[in-house]
């Protein structure tokens, strides 16, 4: 994997010889006759600088094909596109709250219905399954409680039924865990994390395990439009290079946060899969290769959340997650304030509950600047 996220896709420029793909930045292409060209008609359609990063992240996820869009958002509307009108989703229990709200607020008038599901207890989902029903959504581990799902297992029950499994692999992307090698059909990324890793870029990232959806997706990007731009290709192309040496290193600080974080009487819960208590800590070491940087903890009602975020230094309050500087997030009022209160509370995505994406900086750095904020 090392090797293949830099090497793999397409590897450097064939007509130059230049090491890294170029930003092939054209909106259209010379056509030496009628019909006659070198493969690009319209930079919609396709483009070489796009091209090698659909190739690079399709290797990467073990698929068939890859597609890249112009943000994580952009990417699962594409997917939810190859639904129709009377059509039914099964999405987990606390999904990104942009997921939630695009079904609830945009899908939802085209007819595509949801529902939502705790994808950890699969009797129920077996049960929420009907003829309507024509996908299960997953993220694993979800966000911001961190709810393991049993890829392999929901991936047989949808095809025993004749559904896809769509999964989310944001929070693991592939170097962690392979969705469409554990049986999913379609994986896909809000690429703006982990994989830009740098917080410089919003991309999203669709990867599918046949031709049929390949031809499916290629024919809603292109019908929409709502691809990644030359520069933004090329930039999380150089990011992904560095994936496996910045997880291993994200890791690495999140269990020892993770660990510090449990032991402070401030902290009355701690969400992480990577520790042994986790509900869904078996699962996640059998399906995936780590348990990420991302975690999340509820303060004691005894002290003030609001005082504890202003009070970090270091670890700066933001949205979003992945890059190599640690944040800080406060669920209930940023990712997931698309979700209604009630169901907010019933999910546990109290206000008390704050999430970490932590970073590469110096742990004990990062521990001192938490120390100093309780
Ligand atoms: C798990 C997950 N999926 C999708 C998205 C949406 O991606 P984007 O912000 O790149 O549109 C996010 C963004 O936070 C996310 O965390």
């Amino acid at each position: 994997f090392e090797s293949l996220v830099i090497h793999g896709g397409i590897d450097g420029d064939k007509s130059t010889g230049a090491v890294n793909v170029p930003i092939y930045q054209t909106s259209t292409y010379k056509q030496e006759a009628l019909g006659v060209n070198k493969g690009y008609e319209y930079s919609r359609t396709g483009n070489p600088t796009r091209e090698a990063l659909e190739k690079l992240i399709s290797d990467l996820e073990k698929g068939y094909a890859g597609f890249a869009f112009a943000s994580g958002m952009a990417a699962i509307t594409a997917v939810i596109m190859l639904f129709k009108s009377g059509d039914k989703i099964l999405i987990s229990n606390n999904v990104y709250g942009g997921t939630f709200r695009v079904l609830d607020k945009i899908f939802n008038n085209f007819n595509i219905k949801y529902e939502m599901v705790d994808m950890t207890d699969i009797k129920k989902l077996k049960e929420s399954i009907s003829e309507e029903v024509k996908a299960i959504f997953i993220e694993s581990p979800t966000n911001p409680l961190m709810d393991v799902t049993d890829i392999k297992t929901v991936s047989e029950l949808a095809k025993e039924n004749g559904i896809l499994t769509v999964v989310d692999n944001t929070f693991m992307t592939p170097y962690l865990q392979k969705p469409i090698v554990l049986g999913a059909d379609i994986v896909l990324h809000s690429a703006t994390k982990y994989l830009g890793g740098h917080s410089d870029l919003v991309a999203g990232l669709v990867v599918v395990n046949n031709k049929e959806l390949a031809e499916k997706v290629h024919f809603i990007q292109n019908s929409t439009g709502g691809i990644l731009q030359p520069f933004d290709s090329f930039l999380l192309i150089r990011g992904i290079k560095t994936l496996p040496v910045r997880m291993d290193r994200h890791i690495q600080n999140a269990k020892k946060i993770a660990g510090f974080l449990r032991n402070r009487e401030e902290v009355d819960r701690v969400y992480y899969p990577g520790l042994e208590d986790h509900p869904g800590h078996d699962i996640q070491i059998n399906q995936a290769n780590g348990a990420g940087a991302v975690l999340s903890f509820v303060i004691n009602k005894k002290y003030d959340y609001k005082k504890f975020l202003e009070n970090l230094k270091l670890i700066t309050l933001g949205e979003s997650l992945g890059g190599v500087e640690s944040l800080a997030c406060h669920p209930a009022s940023m990712t997931h304030a698309a979700l209604p209160y009630e169901l907010r509370q019933k999910l546990g995505i109290v206000d008390n509950l704050i999430r970490l994406s932590i970073g590469i900086e110096n742990v004990d750095d990062l521990i001192d600047d938490l120390k100093n904020a309780f």
